[in-house]
């Protein structure tokens, strides 16, 4: 009877076994956009491509909207574990210690994409993304979103135009000294709680990309916007150092693959998906879009050139020359 027993619980520990040998690693993926997004898409392409490479080995299960984590909230649960992936804007790192990605927020240091993916897609991207290492958490990839314009209740013409205003903006002391440069008033606020900040006064007003302006609805409550391009707004894709480098190594490779295959198709949708929004908010009629004069333009650059003397030495001042070397942008010969 014993023996019998003992066999048992013998082939049920076999089987447990094998099953627990055959269940798939549960990747867990948030993110404070709405799924119809360049990241969210991004997010979704990279989670099927993982579980076809992986043949089922890995499940990443994609949380959207702020639905787990808010912003802050979402690196603390990395760090901790809680939380395997995330794809933060460049923003929203310094908080965490790693002040060099304040460097993306130099109002208009990128002309355009092709600028921007010589640093992001190049050797500074790949040096930005080891200084994370030490904070437990490696950097994937650069994701695109685009490039940012100011709304408001009130039209934005001029940098005057933001004196005073209440304008909303991410966690980076680079952004701050933008805004103060303009004159304007800048709060500090999770994604998640623009909508209502807009909608209830809280702010006067804030900058998005297209994609994210329409799809949280913003353009309902800001009656103007003016196509600025005043900064980049793109994300590092991050996950847990120790969970990642104890994948096992064919896993790992497979899922590094899926990667750099959901950030092809990130990079190429992401303007596609801006243009989109852009008439999404035209098609509305709730908000007016004003598409300033090169001169204008000239104006806001001008205006803001003063940030990247003041705020060098926050990012340091070689790796601010390393990419004026590659982008070609010098704020001194406006
Ligand atoms: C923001 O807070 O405005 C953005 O970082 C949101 C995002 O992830 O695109």
């Amino acid at each position: 009877m014993k023996i019998r027993a003992l066999f048992a619980g013998l082939v049920a520990a076999t089987f447990s076994m094998i099953a627990l040998a055959q269940a798939p690693v549960v990747i867990k993926f948030s993110h404070v956009v709405a799924a119809d997004t360049p990241k969210g898409k991004a997010s979704e392409f990279f989670a099927k491509r993982a579980n076809e490479l992986t043949k089922g080995r890995a499940k990443v299960e994609v949380y959207a909207n702020s639905s787990l984590y808010k912003d802050k909230e979402e690196l603390e649960a990395l760090q901790m574990g809680a939380v395997h992936m995330l794809a933060p804007s460049l923003s929203k790192f310094g908080p965490l210690g790693v002040k060099e990605f304040e460097v993306f927020d130099f109002p208009y240091i990128f002309d355009d994409t092709t600028a921007l993916h010589k640093v992001t897609q190049g050797p500074i991207g790949a040096s930005l993304l080891a200084k994370l290492e030490p904070k437990g958490i490696k950097g994937l990839a650069f994701w695109d979103n685009g490039f940012k314009s100011f709304s408001a209740n009130t039209p934005i013409r001029t940098p005057a135009d933001l004196k005073g205003k209440k304008m909303r903006i991410q966690s980076s002391k680079v952004l701050e000294e933008e805004y103060r440069t303009l004159g304007a008033l800048p709060q500090v606020m999770a994604f998640s709680e623009v909508y209502q900040a807009l909608q209830t006064g809280v702010v006067d007003g804030t900058d998005n990309p297209h994609s994210n302006l329409y799809t949280q609805k913003m353009h309902e409550v800001q009656k103007h916007m003016t196509i600025t391009d005043h900064n980049y707004l793109g994300y590092a894709v991050v996950v847990n150092k120790k969970f990642w480098d104890g994948l096992p190594p064919e896993l790992r490779a497979q899922l590094e693959l899926a990667m750099k295959e959901a950030t092809t198709y990130a990079n190429t949708i992401a303007q596609e998906e801006n243009d989109a929004a852009l008439d999404g908010v035209r098609k509305s009629g709730k908000t007016a879009i004003y598409v300033p004069t090169k001169e204008e333009k000239l104006a806001f650059k001008k205006a803001m050139a003063p940030v990247h003397l003041k705020m060098a030495d926050r990012v340091g001042k070689e790796l601010l020359q390393s990419i004026y070397k590659e982008t070609g942008f010098d704020p001194t010969k406006l």
